[in-house]
Protein backbone atom coordinates (compact mmCIF):
# COMPACT_ATOMS: atom_id res chain seq x y z
CA UNK A 1 0.00 0.00 0.00
CA UNK A 2 1.19 3.42 -0.79
CA UNK A 3 1.87 5.63 2.45
CA UNK A 4 -0.87 8.53 2.45
CA UNK A 5 0.06 11.93 1.60
CA UNK A 6 -1.93 15.65 2.68
CA UNK A 7 -4.09 16.54 0.66
CA UNK A 8 -3.13 20.12 0.89
CA UNK A 9 -0.86 22.22 1.83
CA UNK A 10 -3.29 24.18 3.90
CA UNK A 11 -4.00 20.76 5.51
CA UNK A 12 -0.46 20.34 6.30
CA UNK A 13 -0.26 23.55 8.09
CA UNK A 14 -3.05 23.65 10.02
CA UNK A 15 -2.54 19.72 11.43
CA UNK A 16 1.26 21.24 12.82
CA UNK A 17 -0.88 24.12 14.00
CA UNK A 18 -3.03 21.77 15.78
CA UNK A 19 -0.39 19.70 17.36
CA UNK A 20 1.36 23.40 18.50
CA UNK A 21 -1.97 24.81 19.98
CA UNK A 22 -2.82 23.04 22.53
CA UNK A 23 -2.69 22.95 26.23
CA UNK A 24 1.16 24.52 26.46
CA UNK A 25 -0.54 28.11 24.91
CA UNK A 26 -4.10 28.16 26.51
CA UNK A 27 -2.75 27.15 30.08
CA UNK A 28 0.57 27.42 30.56
CA UNK A 29 1.67 30.32 28.09
CA UNK A 30 -0.37 33.40 30.16
CA UNK A 31 0.48 32.16 33.39
CA UNK A 32 4.19 31.80 32.56
CA UNK A 33 4.29 35.14 30.58
CA UNK A 34 2.20 37.34 33.79
CA UNK A 35 4.29 35.35 36.63
CA UNK A 36 7.82 36.68 34.46
CA UNK A 37 6.92 40.42 33.78
CA UNK A 38 4.80 40.09 31.50
CA UNK A 39 5.82 41.26 27.73
CA UNK A 40 9.06 41.66 28.71
CA UNK A 41 9.18 37.84 28.90
CA UNK A 42 6.87 37.71 25.75
CA UNK A 43 10.05 39.50 23.98
CA UNK A 44 12.93 37.08 25.63
CA UNK A 45 10.39 34.07 24.43
CA UNK A 46 9.41 35.68 21.22
CA UNK A 47 13.26 35.77 20.34
CA UNK A 48 13.59 32.38 21.37
CA UNK A 49 10.42 30.84 19.42
CA UNK A 50 12.24 33.01 16.07
CA UNK A 51 16.22 32.10 17.01
CA UNK A 52 15.60 28.08 18.20
CA UNK A 53 11.78 27.58 17.59
CA UNK A 54 11.38 27.96 14.48
CA UNK A 55 14.91 26.60 12.92
CA UNK A 56 14.03 23.87 15.26
CA UNK A 57 10.95 23.16 14.00
CA UNK A 58 12.65 23.36 10.14
CA UNK A 59 14.78 20.76 11.19
CA UNK A 60 12.10 18.31 11.82
CA UNK A 61 10.43 19.01 8.67
CA UNK A 62 14.09 18.74 6.90
CA UNK A 63 14.40 14.89 8.27
CA UNK A 64 10.51 13.98 7.53
CA UNK A 65 9.95 15.28 4.49
CA UNK A 66 13.20 13.79 3.09
CA UNK A 67 12.90 10.49 4.58
CA UNK A 68 8.90 10.19 4.55
CA UNK A 69 9.03 7.98 7.75
CA UNK A 70 8.10 7.72 11.24
CA UNK A 71 10.92 9.14 13.35
CA UNK A 72 12.62 5.37 14.09
CA UNK A 73 12.38 4.89 10.05
CA UNK A 74 13.71 8.09 9.12
CA UNK A 75 16.76 8.28 11.44
CA UNK A 76 17.77 4.87 10.21
CA UNK A 77 17.38 5.40 6.73
CA UNK A 78 18.88 8.48 6.60
CA UNK A 79 21.88 7.49 8.71
CA UNK A 80 22.33 4.01 7.31
CA UNK A 81 23.04 2.86 10.69
CA UNK A 82 20.37 1.08 13.59
CA UNK A 83 21.69 3.13 16.14
CA UNK A 84 20.10 6.04 15.05
CA UNK A 85 17.20 3.91 14.91
CA UNK A 86 17.18 3.70 18.22
CA UNK A 87 17.44 7.25 18.80
CA UNK A 88 14.04 7.80 16.86
CA UNK A 89 13.07 4.78 19.04
CA UNK A 90 14.01 7.24 22.19
CA UNK A 91 11.74 9.89 20.78
CA UNK A 92 8.48 7.42 20.03
CA UNK A 93 9.24 6.72 24.05
CA UNK A 94 9.02 9.86 25.11
CA UNK A 95 5.94 10.25 22.80
CA UNK A 96 4.38 7.45 24.73
CA UNK A 97 5.23 9.62 28.25
CA UNK A 98 3.73 12.72 27.01
CA UNK A 99 0.39 11.55 25.79
CA UNK A 100 0.45 9.78 29.20
CA UNK A 101 0.05 12.73 31.27
CA UNK A 102 -1.75 14.96 28.14
CA UNK A 103 -4.66 12.53 27.72
CA UNK A 104 -5.30 12.59 31.42
CA UNK A 105 -5.26 16.40 31.41
CA UNK A 106 -7.49 15.98 28.20
CA UNK A 107 -10.47 14.19 30.53
CA UNK A 108 -10.66 16.74 32.39
CA UNK A 109 -11.20 19.06 30.31
CA UNK A 110 -13.60 16.95 28.40
CA UNK A 111 -15.28 16.52 31.77
CA UNK A 112 -16.02 20.44 32.41
CA UNK A 113 -16.60 20.51 28.83
CA UNK A 114 -19.34 18.15 29.26
CA UNK A 115 -20.51 19.42 32.99
CA UNK A 116 -20.44 22.84 31.61
CA UNK A 117 -23.69 21.70 28.23
CA UNK A 118 -25.30 19.70 31.22
CA UNK A 119 -25.15 23.34 32.61
CA UNK A 120 -27.01 24.71 29.40
CA UNK A 121 -29.53 22.43 29.73
CA UNK A 122 -30.28 21.58 33.45
CA UNK A 123 -29.18 25.12 34.43
CA UNK A 124 -27.32 23.82 36.93
CA UNK A 125 -23.26 23.52 36.55
CA UNK A 126 -21.73 20.80 39.10
CA UNK A 127 -18.56 22.28 39.77
CA UNK A 128 -19.82 26.27 39.75
CA UNK A 129 -21.04 25.14 43.83
CA UNK A 130 -17.51 24.99 44.73
CA UNK A 131 -14.73 24.72 42.28
CA UNK A 132 -11.80 23.75 44.35
CA UNK A 133 -13.36 20.41 45.74
CA UNK A 134 -14.90 19.43 42.29
CA UNK A 135 -11.38 20.16 40.98
CA UNK A 136 -9.87 17.58 43.20
CA UNK A 137 -12.38 14.94 43.04
CA UNK A 138 -11.67 15.29 38.84
CA UNK A 139 -8.53 14.90 38.73
CA UNK A 140 -7.41 11.91 40.20
CA UNK A 141 -8.94 8.81 40.79
CA UNK A 142 -11.42 6.39 39.07
CA UNK A 143 -12.99 9.51 37.69
CA UNK A 144 -10.04 10.86 36.04
CA UNK A 145 -9.47 7.64 34.46
CA UNK A 146 -12.68 6.97 32.51
CA UNK A 147 -12.45 10.46 31.27
CA UNK A 148 -9.04 9.58 30.67
CA UNK A 149 -10.35 6.72 28.62
CA UNK A 150 -12.86 8.74 26.51
CA UNK A 151 -10.29 11.21 25.12
CA UNK A 152 -7.98 8.65 24.46
CA UNK A 153 -10.98 6.42 22.39
CA UNK A 154 -11.79 9.97 20.41
CA UNK A 155 -8.41 10.38 19.57
CA UNK A 156 -7.22 6.66 18.62
CA UNK A 157 -10.72 7.04 17.00
CA UNK A 158 -9.52 9.95 14.67
CA UNK A 159 -6.10 8.54 13.88
CA UNK A 160 -8.14 5.66 12.40
CA UNK A 161 -9.82 7.87 10.16
CA UNK A 162 -6.52 8.45 8.61
CA UNK A 163 -3.99 11.01 7.08
CA UNK A 164 -6.66 13.04 5.22
CA UNK A 165 -9.96 11.44 6.23
CA UNK A 166 -9.06 11.48 9.96
CA UNK A 167 -6.32 14.17 10.91
CA UNK A 168 -6.18 16.74 8.22
CA UNK A 169 -10.52 16.53 8.08
CA UNK A 170 -10.58 16.95 11.77
CA UNK A 171 -8.25 19.86 12.37
CA UNK A 172 -9.22 21.87 9.21
CA UNK A 173 -12.21 22.24 11.06
CA UNK A 174 -10.41 22.23 14.30
CA UNK A 175 -8.50 25.56 13.58
CA UNK A 176 -11.22 27.64 12.49
CA UNK A 177 -13.14 26.91 15.17
CA UNK A 178 -10.70 27.61 18.02
CA UNK A 179 -10.10 31.09 16.36
CA UNK A 180 -13.31 32.35 16.34
CA UNK A 181 -14.43 30.79 19.54
CA UNK A 182 -11.11 33.16 21.47
CA UNK A 183 -11.71 36.03 19.81
CA UNK A 184 -15.67 35.78 20.50
CA UNK A 185 -14.55 35.31 24.18
CA UNK A 186 -11.85 37.96 24.22
CA UNK A 187 -14.08 40.79 23.28
CA UNK A 188 -16.78 39.65 25.70
CA UNK A 189 -14.19 39.71 28.15
CA UNK A 190 -13.18 43.37 26.83
CA UNK A 191 -16.28 44.26 27.94
CA UNK A 192 -15.88 43.04 31.40
CA UNK A 193 -14.99 45.30 34.51
CA UNK A 194 -11.47 43.85 35.56
CA UNK A 195 -10.10 44.35 31.73
CA UNK A 196 -8.36 47.03 31.42
CA UNK A 197 -6.27 46.48 35.20
CA UNK A 198 -6.14 42.72 33.31
CA UNK A 199 -4.36 44.00 30.30
CA UNK A 200 -1.81 46.00 32.33
CA UNK A 201 -0.70 43.41 34.25
CA UNK A 202 -0.75 40.74 31.72
CA UNK A 203 1.41 43.26 28.88
CA UNK A 204 3.34 45.55 31.54
CA UNK A 205 6.73 45.97 30.10
CA UNK A 206 8.69 44.83 33.57
CA UNK A 207 12.34 45.69 32.25
CA UNK A 208 13.73 45.26 35.56
CA UNK A 209 12.77 41.05 35.22
CA UNK A 210 15.18 41.60 32.42
CA UNK A 211 18.11 43.43 34.09
CA UNK A 212 17.86 41.39 37.24
CA UNK A 213 17.24 37.83 35.86
CA UNK A 214 17.45 37.52 31.95
CA UNK A 215 19.17 34.15 32.21
CA UNK A 216 16.58 33.19 34.55
CA UNK A 217 14.51 33.75 32.70
CA UNK A 218 16.07 31.31 29.48
CA UNK A 219 14.96 27.94 30.92
CA UNK A 220 11.27 28.70 30.83
CA UNK A 221 11.54 30.76 28.10
CA UNK A 222 13.14 27.81 26.07
CA UNK A 223 11.02 25.26 27.35
CA UNK A 224 7.74 26.47 26.93
CA UNK A 225 9.11 27.26 23.24
CA UNK A 226 9.73 23.43 22.21
CA UNK A 227 6.70 22.02 24.58
CA UNK A 228 4.26 24.66 22.50
CA UNK A 229 5.80 24.23 19.10
CA UNK A 230 5.54 20.50 19.57
CA UNK A 231 9.54 19.49 19.10
CA UNK A 232 11.42 16.77 20.70
CA UNK A 233 9.10 13.76 20.43
CA UNK A 234 9.15 13.54 16.22
CA UNK A 235 5.53 14.61 15.73
CA UNK A 236 6.80 16.95 13.66
CA UNK A 237 9.30 14.47 11.79
CA UNK A 238 5.76 12.66 11.24
CA UNK A 239 3.86 14.71 10.10
CA UNK A 240 6.25 16.60 7.52
CA UNK A 241 6.70 12.85 6.17
CA UNK A 242 3.38 12.79 4.91
CA UNK A 243 4.20 15.93 2.56
CA UNK A 244 4.88 14.73 -1.03
CA UNK A 245 5.37 18.28 -2.44
CA UNK A 246 8.24 20.68 -2.09
CA UNK A 247 6.20 23.88 -0.65
CA UNK A 248 8.95 26.41 0.99
CA UNK A 249 9.08 24.73 4.12
CA UNK A 250 10.52 27.76 5.82
CA UNK A 251 7.02 29.60 4.57
CA UNK A 252 5.06 26.75 6.83
CA UNK A 253 7.30 27.21 9.70
CA UNK A 254 6.91 30.54 10.31
CA UNK A 255 2.96 30.05 9.63
CA UNK A 256 3.31 27.53 12.13
CA UNK A 257 5.16 29.59 14.90
CA UNK A 258 3.21 33.00 14.39
CA UNK A 259 -0.47 31.48 14.80
CA UNK A 260 0.42 29.21 17.47
CA UNK A 261 1.94 32.19 19.15
CA UNK A 262 -1.90 34.34 18.25
CA UNK A 263 -2.95 31.79 20.13
CA UNK A 264 -1.13 32.17 23.17
CA UNK A 265 -1.35 36.22 23.44
CA UNK A 266 -5.11 35.52 22.66
CA UNK A 267 -5.86 33.34 25.41
CA UNK A 268 -4.35 35.72 27.61
CA UNK A 269 -6.83 37.95 27.12
CA UNK A 270 -9.41 36.02 27.76
CA UNK A 271 -8.07 34.54 30.96
CA UNK A 272 -7.18 37.58 33.11
CA UNK A 273 -9.87 39.77 32.63
CA UNK A 274 -12.26 37.24 33.93
CA UNK A 275 -9.95 36.62 36.58
CA UNK A 276 -9.69 40.66 37.41
CA UNK A 277 -12.79 40.89 37.34
CA UNK A 278 -14.22 38.84 40.18
CA UNK A 279 -10.79 40.16 42.13
CA UNK A 280 -8.92 36.75 41.71
CA UNK A 281 -5.12 37.31 42.55
CA UNK A 282 -4.08 35.59 39.67
CA UNK A 283 -1.38 32.58 41.19
CA UNK A 284 -3.66 32.53 44.26
CA UNK A 285 -5.23 29.39 42.60
CA UNK A 286 -1.71 28.03 41.60
CA UNK A 287 -0.14 28.07 37.93
CA UNK A 288 -0.63 24.89 36.69
CA UNK A 289 -3.83 23.06 36.24
CA UNK A 290 -5.43 25.05 39.21
CA UNK A 291 -4.89 28.25 37.19
CA UNK A 292 -7.63 26.88 34.57
CA UNK A 293 -10.00 24.83 36.45
CA UNK A 294 -10.06 26.65 39.90
CA UNK A 295 -9.54 30.17 38.90
CA UNK A 296 -11.70 30.11 36.02
CA UNK A 297 -14.22 27.65 37.55
CA UNK A 298 -14.79 29.97 40.68
CA UNK A 299 -15.17 32.71 37.38
CA UNK A 300 -17.37 31.38 35.11
CA UNK A 301 -19.83 30.38 38.27
CA UNK A 302 -19.89 34.45 39.32
CA UNK A 303 -20.35 36.35 35.64
CA UNK A 304 -23.23 37.03 33.65
CA UNK A 305 -23.81 34.35 31.09
CA UNK A 306 -21.12 32.16 33.08
CA UNK A 307 -22.57 28.78 32.05
CA UNK A 308 -22.21 29.69 28.04
CA UNK A 309 -18.93 31.33 28.38
CA UNK A 310 -17.57 28.33 30.01
CA UNK A 311 -19.07 26.22 27.50
CA UNK A 312 -17.52 28.05 24.94
CA UNK A 313 -13.94 28.07 26.78
CA UNK A 314 -13.65 24.08 27.79
CA UNK A 315 -14.77 23.50 24.22
CA UNK A 316 -11.45 25.78 22.88
CA UNK A 317 -8.91 24.37 25.36
CA UNK A 318 -10.97 20.71 24.11
CA UNK A 319 -10.42 20.86 20.60
CA UNK A 320 -6.66 22.34 21.33
CA UNK A 321 -6.12 19.41 23.61
CA UNK A 322 -7.59 17.17 21.30
CA UNK A 323 -5.97 18.38 17.75
CA UNK A 324 -2.79 18.04 19.77
CA UNK A 325 -3.09 14.46 21.09
CA UNK A 326 -3.42 13.23 17.86
CA UNK A 327 -0.14 14.67 16.89
CA UNK A 328 1.61 12.68 19.77
CA UNK A 329 -0.70 9.37 19.26
CA UNK A 330 0.40 9.05 15.88
CA UNK A 331 3.76 8.98 16.08
CA UNK A 332 3.81 5.58 18.01
CA UNK A 333 0.93 4.58 15.35
CA UNK A 334 2.75 5.45 12.22
CA UNK A 335 6.40 3.70 13.55
CA UNK A 336 4.11 0.54 14.04
CA UNK A 337 2.51 1.08 10.46
CA UNK A 338 5.92 1.73 8.74
CA UNK A 339 8.53 -0.44 10.37
CA UNK A 340 6.24 -3.22 11.17
CA UNK A 341 3.72 -3.23 8.64
CA UNK A 342 0.84 -3.42 10.76
CA UNK A 343 -2.85 -2.21 9.46
CA UNK A 344 -3.75 1.38 10.91
CA UNK A 345 -6.58 0.31 12.58
CA UNK A 346 -4.38 -2.29 14.46
CA UNK A 347 -1.63 0.04 15.40
CA UNK A 348 -4.14 2.44 17.08
CA UNK A 349 -5.73 -0.37 19.12
CA UNK A 350 -1.96 -1.47 20.39
CA UNK A 351 -1.07 1.97 20.82
CA UNK A 352 -4.14 2.98 22.44
CA UNK A 353 -3.91 -0.04 24.59
CA UNK A 354 -0.82 0.72 25.97
CA UNK A 355 -1.30 4.40 26.70
CA UNK A 356 -5.12 3.17 28.14
CA UNK A 357 -3.07 1.67 31.11
CA UNK A 358 -0.05 4.02 31.51
CA UNK A 359 -2.12 7.23 31.33
CA UNK A 360 -4.23 5.55 34.31
CA UNK A 361 -1.27 4.89 36.65
CA UNK A 362 -1.14 8.95 35.84
CA UNK A 363 -4.61 9.36 36.33
CA UNK A 364 -4.16 7.36 39.72
CA UNK A 365 -1.16 8.51 40.99
CA UNK A 366 -0.70 12.05 41.43
CA UNK A 367 3.20 11.97 42.51
CA UNK A 368 3.53 10.24 39.01
CA UNK A 369 0.80 12.77 37.13
CA UNK A 370 3.32 15.42 38.71
CA UNK A 371 6.83 14.12 37.85
CA UNK A 372 5.82 13.34 34.74
CA UNK A 373 4.26 16.76 33.67
CA UNK A 374 6.41 18.82 35.51
CA UNK A 375 9.73 17.71 35.32
CA UNK A 376 10.06 14.39 33.08
CA UNK A 377 8.59 15.49 29.98
CA UNK A 378 10.89 18.87 30.12
CA UNK A 379 13.77 16.86 30.20
CA UNK A 380 12.72 14.00 27.25
CA UNK A 381 12.09 16.72 25.22
CA UNK A 382 14.93 18.70 25.38
CA UNK A 383 17.45 15.95 24.75
CA UNK A 384 15.16 14.83 22.24
CA UNK A 385 15.07 18.10 20.51
CA UNK A 386 18.81 18.35 20.62
CA UNK A 387 20.14 14.71 19.04
CA UNK A 388 17.49 15.53 16.10
CA UNK A 389 19.36 18.52 16.09
CA UNK A 390 22.44 17.23 16.15
CA UNK A 391 21.42 14.44 13.66
CA UNK A 392 20.31 17.02 11.08
CA UNK A 393 23.37 18.91 11.56
CA UNK A 394 25.99 16.17 11.53
CA UNK A 395 24.45 13.48 10.12
CA UNK A 396 22.64 14.70 7.45
CA UNK A 397 24.54 17.83 6.61
CA UNK A 398 24.31 18.69 2.78
CA UNK A 399 21.37 16.58 2.76
CA UNK A 400 19.75 18.69 4.91
CA UNK A 401 20.81 21.88 2.68
CA UNK A 402 19.33 20.53 -0.17
CA UNK A 403 15.81 19.46 1.42
CA UNK A 404 15.42 23.05 3.28
CA UNK A 405 15.99 24.88 0.13
CA UNK A 406 13.61 22.79 -1.67
CA UNK A 407 10.91 24.92 -3.04
CA UNK A 408 11.94 27.44 -0.50
CA UNK A 409 12.10 30.67 -1.66
CA UNK A 410 15.10 33.47 -2.18
CA UNK A 411 14.86 34.23 1.48
CA UNK A 412 14.95 30.67 2.51
CA UNK A 413 17.62 29.91 -0.03
CA UNK A 414 20.14 32.48 1.48
CA UNK A 415 19.24 31.80 5.10
CA UNK A 416 19.94 27.62 4.53
CA UNK A 417 23.96 27.60 5.70
CA UNK A 418 23.24 29.77 8.43
CA UNK A 419 20.23 27.50 9.54
CA UNK A 420 22.55 24.58 9.23
CA UNK A 421 25.45 25.62 11.36
CA UNK A 422 22.92 27.32 13.89
CA UNK A 423 20.69 23.66 13.95
CA UNK A 424 24.54 21.57 13.76
CA UNK A 425 25.89 23.79 16.66
CA UNK A 426 24.37 26.75 18.42
CA UNK A 427 21.05 25.49 19.53
CA UNK A 428 22.44 22.20 20.74
CA UNK A 429 24.80 24.03 22.86
CA UNK A 430 21.88 26.33 24.00
CA UNK A 431 19.58 23.52 25.21
CA UNK A 432 22.53 21.58 26.76
CA UNK A 433 22.83 24.87 29.01
CA UNK A 434 19.06 25.29 29.56
CA UNK A 435 18.43 21.62 30.45
CA UNK A 436 21.79 22.25 33.07
CA UNK A 437 20.57 25.66 34.16
CA UNK A 438 16.49 24.61 34.72
CA UNK A 439 18.17 20.86 36.23
CA UNK A 440 21.47 21.64 37.51
CA UNK A 441 21.56 24.61 39.29
CA UNK A 442 18.54 25.20 41.17
CA UNK A 443 17.97 21.31 41.23
CA UNK A 444 14.10 21.40 40.16
N1 LIG B 1 2.24 21.70 21.64
C1 LIG B 1 1.34 21.06 22.55
C2 LIG B 1 0.80 22.10 23.50
O1 LIG B 1 1.24 23.25 23.49
O2 LIG B 1 -0.08 21.76 24.29
C3 LIG B 1 1.97 19.94 23.31
C4 LIG B 1 2.74 18.99 22.46
C5 LIG B 1 2.12 18.34 21.40
C6 LIG B 1 4.07 18.73 22.72
C7 LIG B 1 2.82 17.47 20.60
C8 LIG B 1 4.79 17.86 21.94
C9 LIG B 1 4.14 17.23 20.89
F1 LIG B 1 4.81 16.40 20.15
NA1 LIG C 1 1.14 25.08 21.68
Amino acid sequence: MTRETWATRMGFILAAVGSAVGLGNIWRFPWITAENGGSAFLAVYLGIVLLVGVPGLLGMFVVGRRAKRNPVGALRSLSGSDRWGLAGGFLVFSSLVLISFYSVVGGWILRYFGESVLGLVTGTVPYFANPGASFGAASAGLDAVAFHLVFLALTALIIVAGIRGGIELATKWMMPAIFALLVGLGVWASTQAGASEAYAFYLRFDTSVLRENFFGLLGPAAGQALFTLSLGVGTMITYASYLDEDRSLPFDGASVAVLNTVVGVLAGLVVFPLLFTLGIEPGETGTGAGALFVGLAGAFSQLPAGTFVATAFFAVVALAALSSAISILEISVSFLVDEHGLPRRRAAAVVGGLVAVTGSVCALEPSVFGFVAGTLVDILLTVGLTVCLVFVGWVMGRDALTEFRKGAGPVGRAVATPWLFGVGVVLPVFLVFTLLTTFGVDGE
